[in-house]
């Protein structure tokens, strides 16, 4: 028990026996240390028992979804961040809190816990954003050890007009010189440790939906994304230079990739994952402009891809250095998607890139027990490996590959893969190589 107990111990049991949920000590209560909370704010402030609470509407956020509740989510943070003893941040269920584009700073004095069960919404569209913040990130968490972000509220991009926007890709068929396009992210955690996301559901993002970049140890589990199809680039969950990641128990469906894992990546763990409408679960795009690129230790198993794209893919760049190797997908129904499993060493956006004399080292790939339906537009099974850096030992055991109704039955393609089949695959890939390249060609993997 602590200081105020004294005195309110007893009203504060009564009310929250008689009238509160369960959770009621959590989600009801409000503090107010900032001299700028609320006059309303409820007392009493917690009961001494659990962590300090850090109710949003204490520190004035509004709530009614068109006034800007930026400074007071700043605030909260900033008191929560300065505290001695963990809390919550609370966003309460029944409002709607417009927030600006925001970076949430660590390193904080401990972890925070970021109670999500209201509805947080972005600004309406690029002519909303205001010109003097980010247009590539709409809400930041830089330099936080320890901070979970969970509960079931919502969080709403409002990316429609972005994805509108004239420099976007499909107003572009083919054309590459349509200049940068910035959209913001919707959540970034950068240069982030031990973070936890859970729950929230995170839709409409005007680009992508997480960007995790420069993390360590962050666990992500039974989130929902979700956008249509169509919307270009929001990817669900993107990682880039970020090691000890679980990805478990979500659905995503969006309009580019479910996952992406990006350069610098190792130990990715994704377990049981809906993806679909998506562009699937995807490794790269690496080494592009020459670029060195290493990813390891990467595991997708228990989980669903559907009606999209790609199932899993890993696409490189010509002319990148560095390696993929260690990547198991296992346990992995397709249900109608256009090219269930592919490796793509030519990966291009404008469609002239040159060939060229490096390539990311793709190696150790193994595909078990793949089973469901693909769509015949193009084969079901593709390792397009570079001409000068072959793909060495890819293995498959139990894939079975139908075509969805209706459909005509196609060939894998391979070229430069090396590989076996550890049993007859449906359709058979008769296209690996066997063995080893007899000379391996020199390859840089420098800081694999
Ligand atoms: C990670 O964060 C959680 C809460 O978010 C905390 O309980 C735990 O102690 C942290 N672990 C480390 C190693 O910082
Ligand atoms: C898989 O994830 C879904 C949510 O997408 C969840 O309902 C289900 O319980 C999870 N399955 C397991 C075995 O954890
Ligand atoms: C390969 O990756 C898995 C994780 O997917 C890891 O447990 C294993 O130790 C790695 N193997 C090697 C040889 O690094
Ligand atoms: C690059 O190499 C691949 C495989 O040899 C070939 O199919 C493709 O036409 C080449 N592309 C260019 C632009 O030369
Ligand atoms: C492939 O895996 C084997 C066995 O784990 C390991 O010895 C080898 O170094 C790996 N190859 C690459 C290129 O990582
Ligand atoms: C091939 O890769 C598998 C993992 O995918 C690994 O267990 C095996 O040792 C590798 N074999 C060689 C010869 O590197």
């Amino acid at each position: 028990m602590k200081f105020f107990h004294i005195l309110t111990g007893f009203f504060f049991i009564f009310t929250c026996l008689c009238f509160l949920p369960i959770h009621g000590r959590l989600y009801s209560n409000s503090i107010s240390l900032s001299p700028s909370a609320a006059p309303d704010a409820l007392s009493p402030s917690y009961d001494g028992n659990g962590p300090p609470v850090y109710n949003i509407r204490s520190f004035g956020a509004v709530g009614d979804g068109v006034s800007d509740d930026t400074q007071a989510f700043k605030l909260a943070w900033d008191t929560a961040c300065q505290a001695e003893e963990t809390g919550t941040l609370l966003v309460p269920d029944g409002y709607i809190f417009m927030i600006q584009s925001t970076i949430f700073t660590g390193p904080c004095k401990t972890t925070i816990t970021f109670q999500i069960e209201g509805t947080v919404v972005a600004p309406d569209g690029p002519d909303s954003w205001p010109s003097y913040s980010s247009k590539r990130q709409w809400l930041v968490f830089y330099r936080i050890n320890g901070l979970s972000m969970q509960g079931t509220g919502v969080i709403d991009g409002r990316g429609e007009k972005w994805w509108d926007l004239p420099c976007k890709p499909h107003h572009h068929k083919g054309n590459k010189d349509h200049g940068p396009c910035d959209s913001p992210v919707a959540i970034r955690f950068f240069m982030s440790s031990n973070v936890t996301v859970q729950g929230v559901k995170v839709m409409n993002s005007p680009q992508f939906h997480f960007r995790f970049d420069g993390c360590q140890d962050v666990h992500v589990e039974k989130l929902v994304i979700k956008s249509p199809a169509l919307s270009p680039n929001t990817d669900g969950i993107h990682i880039e230079k970020t090691n000890n990641v679980q990805i478990y128990n979500s659905l995503i469906s969006n309009g580019d990739d479910c996952v992406s894992i990006g350069a610098g990546c190792y130990n990715v763990d994704i377990k049981n994952i809906t993806c679909g409408p998506s562009h699937g679960i995807s490794i790269g795009s690496l080494g592009n402009h020459n670029s060195r690129a290493c990813a390891s230790n990467i595991r997708v198993t228990e989980s669903v891809i559907k009606h999209s794209d790609n199932g899993v893919r890993i696409k490189t760049w010509q002319g990148g250095v560095g390696a993929v190797s260690n990547v198991t997908f296992s346990n992995i129904f397709m249900d109608i998607v256009r090219n269930p499993i592919i490796i793509d060493q030519y990966y291009c956006l404008s469609k002239n890139c040159l060939n060229q004399t490096s390539s990311v080292f793709v190696s150790n790939v193994s595909y078990s027990n793949i089973k469901g339906t693909y769509d015949v537009r193009s084969p079901p099974m593709r390792f397009a490996c570079s001409d000068s850096v072959p793909c060495t030992n890819l293995t498959l055991s139990e894939v079975e590959l139908i075509p969805a109704q209706g459909q005509l039955l196609a060939n894998p393609f391979c070229w430069n893969a090396y590989g076996t089949m550890q049993t007859l695959t449906i359709p058979p890939v008769l296209c690996l190589l066997e063995g080893n390249p007899q000379t391996l060609p020199q390859v840089d993997t420098v800081g694999c």
